[in-house]
């Protein structure tokens, strides 16, 4: 009998598609990279970059337009293969794999790509299904419904938001429905690139706080990719500055400021930084979500006991 194709076996689909879950990654650092380098023909992107992101933290990751903040994010992810250097991802080494070959790390985070692109023929909740179909093919279709309908409430969306499609729903709907997508497969890191883009300030600062939020119930670690100083000010825990083809430095807010790199002092200390800092001691006293309030263990940027 064994070995007969036809050989039906119900109940092992989906036991096949759970022995692909490992336990939480219980590491410090869930990414680390040593020594990238990523190039298109002659234009280097990155020159032996190294970066580690802590467990638990909302990373934020700044660097002036074309610096190689997306081109950075997907080659975590494995959609771009980088020329050199080494990226472990919840300790195990994936540079260069076939992304096929990853699918237990692969299933462990979710991606809200910049400009959010949902499916515009898919629902919502349609939308949410497609990673749910990608990685477990066997979950029963009513399991599925469940799950995508959870996810849609779980990033603020009324209900009936799950069966609309995304030309119907507002700019900040559309991203929470993104972020719902990437919450598809209960993640435990979370990869957002240019969340709040396009969103009016109001909007942005209701997404920073959901996505503060998020991370703090659900014990999620964030790769931020932003260029908001309201959101860096708000939300991160720490920020990394791209420039150069590396990341010229890392940490707090005040600890960046210490920088006397000219991009950082410029970006940090230009006008619009003043602003950003008004704005987050204004939210600060309102009691909206930042930094203070998932009370982890981490460095707190600017508020703090300022
Ligand atoms: N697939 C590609 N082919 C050629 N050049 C690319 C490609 N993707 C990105 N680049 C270039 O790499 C640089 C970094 O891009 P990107 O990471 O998208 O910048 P940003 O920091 O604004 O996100 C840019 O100069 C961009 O033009
Ligand atoms: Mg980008």
């Amino acid at each position: 009998m064994a070995g007969q194709p036809d050989d039906t076996a119900p109940a092992t689909g989906s036991d096949g598609a759970l022995a692909e879950i490992t336990p939480p990654y219980e590491g410090e650092y869930p990414i680390v990279i040593e020594g990238l380098r990523n190039a298109f023909g002659e234009h280097v992107v990155h020159d032996d970059l190294s970066l580690k992101v802590r467990r638990g933290e909302i990373l934020g990751v700044v660097g002036g337009s074309g610096t190689g903040k997306s081109v950075l994010m997907r080659s975590i992810i494995g959609l771009q293969r980088p020329q050199a250097g080494r990226i472990e991802v919840f300790g195990k080494d994936i540079t260069g794999a076939e992304p096929d070959q990853n699918i237990g790390v692969r299933s462990h985070w979710g991606v809200l790509f910049q400009g959010g692109a949902l499916f515009s023929t898919l629902t919502v909740a349609e939308n949410v299904e497609v990673p749910l179909k990608e990685f477990f093919p066997e979950l029963a279709t009513e399991l599925r419904h469940e799950i995508a309908r959870y996810k849609v409430v779980l990033t603020g969306l009324p209900a009936d938001a799950a069966s609309k499609f995304p030309s119907e729903l507002s700019g900040g709907m559309r991203k929470r429905a993104g972020l719902a997508r990437a919450l598809a497969l209960d993640p435990e890191l979370l990869f957002l690139d240019e969340p709040t883009a396009g969103l009016d300030p109001i909007g942005a600062a209701l997404l920073d706080d959901l996505i503060r939020n998020l991370t703090d119930t659900l014990g999620l670690t964030v790769f931020l990719i932003t260029h908001d100083l309201d959101t860096l000010h708000a939300i991160c825990d720490r920020v990394a500055v791209l420039a150069d083809g590396q990341v010229v430095a890392i940490g707090t807010i005040p600890e960046l400021l210490r920088s006397d790199h000219p991009w950082i002092q410029e970006y940090f200390n230009g006008p619009r930084a003043r602003a950003a800092t008004a704005t987050a001691d204004r939210r600060q006293r309102d009691g909206a979500a930042g930094p203070g309030a998932g009370g982890k263990a981490l460095d707190r940027p600017a508020g703090q006991g300022a």
